[in-house]
């Protein structure tokens, strides 16, 4: 038994979608939410940028006495999974080999489609990952720059389903059949997709599966806690915590009570 939380971070508040993922698989298990709101978004930034920004996240975390750390952004775990491994003592897990190992999985005629963010695509980190586990297996990848801003906004208008055809027609003109939604907000419009696509596409959410991958971690190494208990979560930004709560409650529908904000001065002296 380890009654310590678990850390998750993201570049803002899209990472909620693997938080609520997470308390639905472990219910029993303490979270602290880190969300880096004044540096986001992640997506459009050069890797080692937001290499930094994700060390320093996780760092915080670390210090704050987590047993694991979910990298819940699909760009901060392309650009930094690896050099968060390295430098940090605690497991970490990120977002992009389970829904790479469940993708592999799902497919039928070994064509896959990933749809991401700038940074996500640039890395190409999924298409390493697939190809790992299914040497033959295609690997497209579309970057969908408009995709975060329009859903923050909370709008489903025309507009945003004409941008989800736009980004999925490359991938049906090469009949994908499995696709990876490969960003953390893209959970919250996946009725969107669901209609896009269609009933004989797959379609893979990084933070149901990665969920599962912190739940047999914890099993693994023996680092639950007590499953009669019920959890807790508590809320940190290094943005505005008003804006934080209002978008949160929208992404999780769930109150989030108080969230404390912690500076970026103090991360970048902290790393330091
Ligand atoms: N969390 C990011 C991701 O999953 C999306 C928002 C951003 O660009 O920072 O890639």
């Amino acid at each position: 038994m380890d009654g310590r939380p678990i850390g998750i971070f993201d570049s803002g508040a899209g990472g909620l979608t693997v938080l609520h993922e997470c308390i639905v698989t472990m219910p029993h298990e303490d979270f602290v939410y880190l969300g880096d709101g004044a540096r986001c978004p992640y997506g459009p930034r050069p890797a080692g940028e937001i290499q930094r920004f994700a060390l320093e996240v996780a760092s915080h975390l670390e210090r704050g006495g987590v047993k694991l750390i979910v990298a819940a952004c699909n760009s901060a775990t392309a650009a930094a999974l690896p050099l968060l491994q390295e430098k940090l003592a605690v497991p970490v897990v990120g977002v992009l080999t389970p829904e790479a190992h469940a993708a592999v999985q799902a497919t039928r005629n070994r064509r896959i489609g990933v749809l991401a963010t700038e940074a996500t695509v640039e890395s190409g980190r999924y298409a390493n990952a697939v190809q790992t586990l299914d040497a033959g297996a295609a690997v497209v990848s579309v970057a969908c720059p408009k995709l975060v801003p329009m859903i923050e906004s909370g709008t489903v208008d025309g507009a945003l389903h004409a941008a989800v055809r736009e980004y999925a027609a490359p991938l049906k003109e090469v009949a994908v059949d499995t696709v990876i939604l490969g960003c953390t907000h893209y959970p919250l419009i996946r009725p969107v997709f669901e209609r896009v696509f269609g009933r004989r596409t797959t379609l893979i959410f990084s933070a149901e599966e990665t969920a599962r991958e912190v739940a047999e971690t914890l099993e693994r190494k023996g680092i639950e806690n007590e499953r009669s208990r019920e959890g807790a979560t508590t809320f940190f930004t290094t943005g505005s915590p008003e804006e934080f709560r209002a978008l949160g409650e929208r992404f999780l529908q769930l109150p989030i009570g108080s969230v404390e904000r912690v500076g970026i001065r103090e991360l970048e002296l902290e790393a330091a």
